[in-house]
């Protein structure tokens, strides 16, 4: 029997995806526009609440309070929008970013793409964000730390930094120090974006020496806060035990698998036209490609290391896959925009489920 969440988002769907003639930015957007209308007002926050029935199920990782398992995804909430919203969702924990240390437009629109037969988008946002200090100051609005913005929201917040287009590749180190001193003491993690195939070179910070270097120096400045490293589902099982070596001789708090795919494998006859759209893939057709990795990679890793594995979960059977292939949690962002708000708890409710 389907949530009332889920009945309400399929119909107001087509009404959704005809915001701005069909455009997929201007349905983020108004989006946002709810989310935030949401955030601001607490009877809004009740009501939202009682129709996506947030999962309680406290759990703690890497020293961190979460609310439950599920997580939203870092590009969502970029600039830190509508904080308050995102637990009434039933979220237990957002990725919020990414951000670079400067303010940055992203790439030329369109940049952003539903391919709806598939249950997949194609984005090439490029960072499009205020920058960190700009983000410090928002969550400043709601405490001074991490742990008086966990008090505070009632769940708690990853944040996650990747290089500004405007630093050479050569000088990334000092860009990601910069951002990560401006939100360090706001963070409950901050996740090393390494893995978003839009900023040109960013992926290249994932090879050994780079990212030694990276996470090093990160480390040196983090002040405690658990560094996570995010990585891409197109890397080789030898860039992936590179990654590993690198993150288990730097203390690093977890990983993050994964990013978006530069494949185009997945995607229905109907919408072949948008394979040739530049950009990162996501949605079912990185299910199987994430799962196999977070696979890949606790078999390596044995019980030691946390994982939130993050790809293609559209529904409880996906998040309950992912957590069997090693995850201990997982977070998602398309499946948002193709089933609305109930794949959330749907999913806390299999999590919780699995592991009581
Ligand atoms: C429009 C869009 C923007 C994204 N922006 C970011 C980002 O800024 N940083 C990041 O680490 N991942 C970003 N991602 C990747 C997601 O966090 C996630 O890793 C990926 O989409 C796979 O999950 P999904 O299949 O549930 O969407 C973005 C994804 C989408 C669809």
């Amino acid at each position: 029997m389907p949530s009332v969440a889920a009945l309400a988002y399929r119909a107001a769907r087509p009404a959704l995806f005809s915001v701005g003639g069909g455009d997929a930015e201007a349905a983020h957007k108004w989006t946002m526009g709810r989310l935030e209308t949401i955030d601001r007002h607490r009877p809004l926050r009740a009501l939202t609440r009682s129709v996506c029935r947030p999962v309680s199920d406290p759990v703690s990782m890497f020293g961190v309070q979460l609310a439950n398992r599920v997580g939203l995804a870092a590009g969502m909430a970029k600039n830190g929008e509508a904080l308050r919203a995102w637990p009434a969702l039933g979220f237990g924990f957002a990725e919020i970013g990414t951000v670079t240390w400067h303010a940055q437009p992203g790439n030329d629109t369109p940049r952003l793409f539903r391919l709806p037969a598939s249950r997949a988008v194609i984005n090439r946002m490029g960072f499009n964000n205020h920058g960190a200090r700009a983000l410090a100051a928002r969550l400043r609005r709601y405490g001074d730390s991490a742990a008086a913005l966990r008090e505070r929201l009632g769940y708690p917040l990853g944040i996650s930094l990747g290089k500004s287009k405007i630093t050479p590749v050569e000088d990334a180190v000092g860009d990601y120090v910069s951002s990560l001193r401006a939100i360090r003491d706001l963070a409950s993690y901050v996740a090393i974006n390494v893995s978003s195939p839009n900023t040109p070179g960013l992926r290249s910070l994932q090879d050994k020496g780079f990212l030694d270097e990276l996470v090093a120096e990160l480390r040196d400045e983090s002040r405690g806060v658990p560094l996570l490293v995010k990585i891409a589902p197109d890397l080789t099982h030898g860039a992936v035990d590179d990654v590993l070596d690198v993150c288990r001789e730097r203390g690093v708090a977890g990983i993050i698998a994964t990013n978006t795919t530069i494949g185009r494998d997945g995607i229905a006859p109907a919408e072949r036209a948008l394979a040739d759209e530049a950009g990162g893939l996501s949605g079912a057709p990185l299910t199987v490609l994430a799962r196999d990795i977070v696979r890949y990679l606790r078999a390596q890793v044995g019980s030691d290391l946390p994982i939130i594995g993050v790809g293609g979960i559209g529904s409880a059977d996906d998040a309950l896959a992912m957590v069997d292939a090693g995850a201990d949690l997982v977070q998602l962002y398309s499946s948002l925009i193709f089933r609305g708000p109930a794949v959330v708890s749907e999913t806390a409710q299999a999590l919780k489920d699995r592991t009581a």
